[in-house]
């Protein structure tokens, strides 16, 4: 096979904000704020915390450690580092899990698209009935969401096929400060409403009343989807960085990065919500449905405030969902890439019309099919959540703990733990005690709660 120059992250910031921004996406602005509201808010955040340091890190090091040491699409650097034994087999799977949830990935994504035009051409006022039924509409429509999931990964492929310097890297430099502004913007509008300090005391202040151990449970759930655990991402982007990037350093960063953007989210929507007396715990449709009702209400006395405070919030969730579907693409992108030997503009349109294809028959089974995309009462677009997520997510997470804990030898994980012992690895142990015993029994735990057998 031809040898392939391998390309890398050019700085240490380009691999922290590439990386974040696999990590910061729809998980945290979307689904963290109504998982926080559905579990007691302040325990659920502290439990989070926890779960993010003592499992969510350990895993990303070690998704790191197999990524830089193979060089390699995630395939392959379990190929390598495992010798070529069946536990090779994880690594084809992290393949497949990123490959099957960019397709539905891309229509969330194109749904914050079609919001973002809705809010800019004056659609997203009316009364609180009318976002129920926008949203009904435009996700049963069999051509707009469509249109959209088509212009997302559009994109996506304009920004992959540049290269991973000046692709993944220049546009992870952009896009995550400016999320990181409408992210303040929107947060400083939001606290200052009048009641928005009943949310922040909501989001604060501990109710221990709340603990018991779905919330646990769905904390650590929570951790891995939105530290991108699990999915090829975090070890492909690994395969580009340096022999001098430290991982565990880089891991806490990342983690810290996530956690603070989920929490932010949490008073960007919190407060707000408050302010107007919505309930916070509404579920998934939080954000298409009960979220532009409560910017409108919240800023009646200033619409064109609550104008710009719905444009923006909508653009803020675009970018967040853009930089995680970049980092899912690059995973299959890479591997047909290097497995294919084709180049990397074929192989990322060969991915961009594959997973356009799911996209398309995902969007599809959401309504405008009636049923026929429905199998055993579920439809398509909730067979892929289900199956990449509730099954696929904690098999290949586990598994990955399993490899690094008790198959590579020690000398190997500690090498590239400490830069080949340029590093003082302090941690190396404690990390080593977490990957090979309590991840993975909490792993198992979530596998099994999520099915529903405990
Ligand atoms: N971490 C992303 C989020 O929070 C989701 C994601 C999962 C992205 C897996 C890539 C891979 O939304």
């Amino acid at each position: 096979m031809a040898k392939l120059e391998r390309a890398n992250f050019s700085s240490k910031l380009g691999v922290i904000l590439a990386t974040a921004g696999s990590a910061v996406g729809l998980g945290n602005v979307w689904r963290f704020p109504y998982m926080t509201g559905e579990n007691g808010g302040a325990v659920f955040i502290l439990i989070y915390v926890v779960c993010v340091l003592l499992l969510g890190i350990p895993c990303m090091i070690s998704e790191f450690i197999i990524g830089r040491h193979g060089q390699a699409n995630t395939a392959r650097a379990f190929h390598k580092l495992s010798g070529g034994t069946p536990w090779s087999i994880i690594g084809y799977m992290g393949v497949l899990t990123g490959f099957l949830i960019t397709g539905y990935y891309a229509v969330v994504a194109g749904w914050c698209l079609e919001y973002i035009w809705a809010s800019f051409i004056g659609q997203m006022q009316g009364a609180p009935e009318y976002f129920k039924t926008y949203f009904a509409e435009f996700s049963g429509d069999p051509v707009k969401p469509i249109f959209w999931t088509i212009i997302i990964l559009g994109i996506t492929y304009i920004i992959i096929e540049h290269g991973v310097r000046d692709g993944i890297e220049r546009a992870s430099k952009l896009l995550m400060p400016t999320l990181f502004l409408l992210l303040l913007i929107i947060v400083g509008a939001s606290c200052m409403l009048p009641g928005a300090d009943k949310g922040i005391e909501f989001l604060f202040k501990p109710d221990v009343t709340a603990i018991n151990s779905n919330v646990f449970l769905a904390a650590l759930g929570q951790a891995f989807y939105s530290l991108s655990i699990a999915m090829g991402c975090i070890c492909t982007y690994a395969s580009y960085f340096s022999k001098q990037t430290n991982l565990t350093k880089s891991a806490v960063q990342i983690g810290v990065i996530d956690s603070i953007v989920a929490i932010l989210a949490g008073l960007m929507i919190f407060p707000a919500a408050f302010s107007v007396g919505v309930n916070p715990d509404s579920g998934p449709s939080l954000i298409f449905i009960t979220l532009p009702n409560v910017f409108q209400q919240a800023f009646s006395a200033m619409p064109l405030v609550g104008y710009v405070i719905s444009l923006l919030f909508f653009l803020l969730l675009s970018l967040a969902a853009l930089t995680s579907l970049i980092s899912l693409h690059e995973v299959s992108t890479a591997f047909f890439h290097e497995e294919l030997v084709i180049t990397r503009k074929k192989a990322a349109l060969l991915v961009t019309v594959t997973t356009c294809i799911i996209g398309v028959f995902c969007s599809l089974s959401l309504g405008a099919v009636g049923h026929s995309l429905e199998f055993f009462g579920r439809s398509l677009f909730d067979w892929f959540d289900f199956v990449t997520g509730q099954i696929f997510l904690p098999v290949v997470g586990f598994l990955t703990c399993i490899f690094i804990g008790w198959f590579v030898p020690h000398k190997v994980v500690h090498d590239e733990f400490t830069n080949w012992g340029t590093l003082r690895g302090r941690f190396f142990h404690f990390y080593i005690f977490l990957v090979k015993y309590v991840c993975p029994i909490c792993i198992l735990f979530i596998f099994l709660h999520q099915l529903g057998l405990i």
